[in-house]
């Protein structure tokens, strides 16, 4: 059926190679591994451990982010080897194009703004929160109706990602250069948490470490976890099910390595470098958060951790407000190339898809100096500042990662198709035990989706029905792999045999490419 052509890997490859689709190729592994750091460590750590251990896994929230990190390394090996196979911009996008079909392919796209633009949004105001607090402690907090979390019109939020819009178009160079600054800043908050945490410790605080199962408290049946419900049986925090929900929810801090695959195109030598880039960002930032997340919960009772701010507010605890201070700043540092990368992602993802006509091809153009893709990054930038502006989004938190575990979900299938229809193709990094890998991370990452609550389930299916609409009504008629499967039947019977779809056969100007809707 139509809607599940596939798009050949070796298509995917040569329109990336067309000069007026063409992005500058800048990257090198360690920028990738930056990159991957800038984009990973945020909100998670510095937001989500308090609220994680409080309310769901007590001091056992290390072990939350051992099992979220353990479901993320699977992923991530499947998306090293799509990433060095397929070194294409749109990452899940493009994968699921080229294995499991274009309806699938556009769903995981529009799958993807959850992860990538909302995602941006939902930091943008944690950033927000940061900004008030830091100014707070100068005396020059701004109203909190135009700043922090409960803001009416956020403009601290607003005014970031109308900044980072301007960073990224003016080149993915500059972007990286940003990004490497806060990432030393970050990384050495980070450091300090771990190393001055240590001398505050006190053992008591890790017992009990898995506190009892409790049964939930006032929350209703649409914020139980969806495989609560479904089992039937009374909803509980903490216990060993606390510490999978805790996963569930702390997972958002590992979003992130992913957008690494995105920078493909970027990428001097993707090959080698993606694989390297995806699973070093990933090991170096797990490693960070198990060591800070048991520093945080042995230096104050999981029950008095803050919820908003719980690094900062340890320290603060034990009378430490230089480092709480030097905290917010980190945090805010942090934050700040959690927003830019994932708009970048975002872009990117766009970026593929208009490509292929499934989006409107126009936008897909990269500005002729800085090798942007500036119309996508401008487009993207304006929807991301209203969301931040004017939607309350702290509650779309786990929207982003439902999101997220569907694409990896994909993602790890496709890894399994790809080796069945294309054994041929050169893999400079194979993911190990295919296909059990690959099967163990889809059995995990719907565990950790099933863990997420009711409602966030209902969102996000809404989402994607409205996703399925447009589709139908857009992309579907656009495609342009579709347009040029009906050219190249037009072509043969007309003996011209301008068959760019033929594997090998693409045409490196892009020109033969008639879009469906040029053709008279
Ligand atoms: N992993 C990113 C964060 O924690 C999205 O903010």
């Amino acid at each position: 059926m139509g809607i599940f052509r596939t798009k050949p890997v070796e298509q995917s490859i040569a329109d990336a190679d067309e000069p007026e689709h063409r992005l500058k190729r800048d990257l090198s592994a360690t920028d990738l591994t930056v990159f991957g750091i800038g984009v990973i460590i945020g909100t998670g750590i510095f937001v989500l451990t308090g609220v994680a251990a409080r309310e769901n896994a007590g001091p056992a929230v290390a072990l939350s982010f051992v099992v979220a990190g353990v479901v993320c390394a699977l992923a991530a090996l499947c998306y090293a080897e799509f990433a060095s196979t397929v070194p294409v911009a749109g990452s899940a996008y493009t994968y699921s194009y080229a294995t499991l079909g274009e309806v699938v392919a556009w769903i995981i796209g529009w799958d993807l703004v959850l992860e990538l633009a909302l995602g941006a949004a939902v930091v943008s105001v944690g950033w927000s929160q940061y900004l008030n607090t830091l100014l707070d402690t100068v005396g020059l907090a701004l109203p909190t109706s135009i700043a922090g979390e409960t803001a009416t019109v956020n403009v601290p939020a607003m005014l970031l990602v109308a900044l980072l819009t301007a960073v990224l178009v003016a080149g993915i160079k500059i972007s990286s250069r940003l990004n490497a600054v806060m990432v030393a800043v970050k990384l050495a908050v980070v450091g300090l948490v771990i190393v001055a945490g240590l001398f505050f410790v006190r053992a008591a605080n890790y017992t009990p470490f898995v506190p009892e199962a409790q049964p939930r408290g006032e929350e209703s049946g649409l914020r139980a976890p969806l495989v609560q419900e479904v089992l039937g049986y009374t909803p509980t925090d903490f216990g060993v099910l606390g510490i999978f929900t805790a996963a569930s929810i702390v997972f958002f801090a590992f979003i992130g390595f992913d957008v690494v695959a995105t920078a493909a195109e970027e990428t001097r030598d993707p090959q080698r470098d993606m694989p390297r880039g995806i699973i070093g960002s990933l090991a170096v930032c797990t490693t960070l958060y198990v060591a800070v997340s048991l520093v945080v919960v042995g230096m104050q009772s999981y029950a008095e951790l803050n919820t908003a701010a719980p690094l900062a507010e340890a320290f603060r605890a034990v009378d430490q407000d230089v480092i709480a201070t030097l905290i917010t700043v980190g945090a805010l540092a942090g934050l700040t190339t959690v927003v830019m990368i994932l708009m970048l992602g975002q872009s990117r993802v766009i970026f593929a898809m208009s490509r292929d006509n499934l989006l409107p091809r126009g936008l897909a153009a990269v500005h002729p100096r800085f090798g942007t893709p500036y119309r996508i990054t401008i487009a993207v930038g304006a929807v991301v500042t209203l969301m931040a502006g004017f939607i309350p989004l702290s509650a779309l938190a786990e929207l982003v990662n439902i999101g997220t575990l569907f694409a990896f979900v994909l993602v790890s299938i496709g890894v399994i198709v790809l080796r069945r229809t294309r054994p041929d193709l050169p893999r400079a990094f194979r993911a190990p035990w295919v296909p059990v890998l690959p099967a163990l991370s889809v059995v995990a990452c719907l565990w950790l989706m099933l863990n997420l609550p009711v409602d966030t389930w209902l969102r996000f299916l809404a989402w994607m029905l409205l996703g399925v609409v447009v589709y139908a009504f857009y992309g579907s008629r656009h495609s342009r792999v579709a347009g040029a499967a009906q050219d190249r039947t037009i072509d043969l019977r007309e003996g011209q045999g301008r068959a760019w779809l033929d594997e090998g056969g693409a045409d490196p100007t892009g020109t033969s490419g008639t879009r469906r809707d040029e053709r008279p």
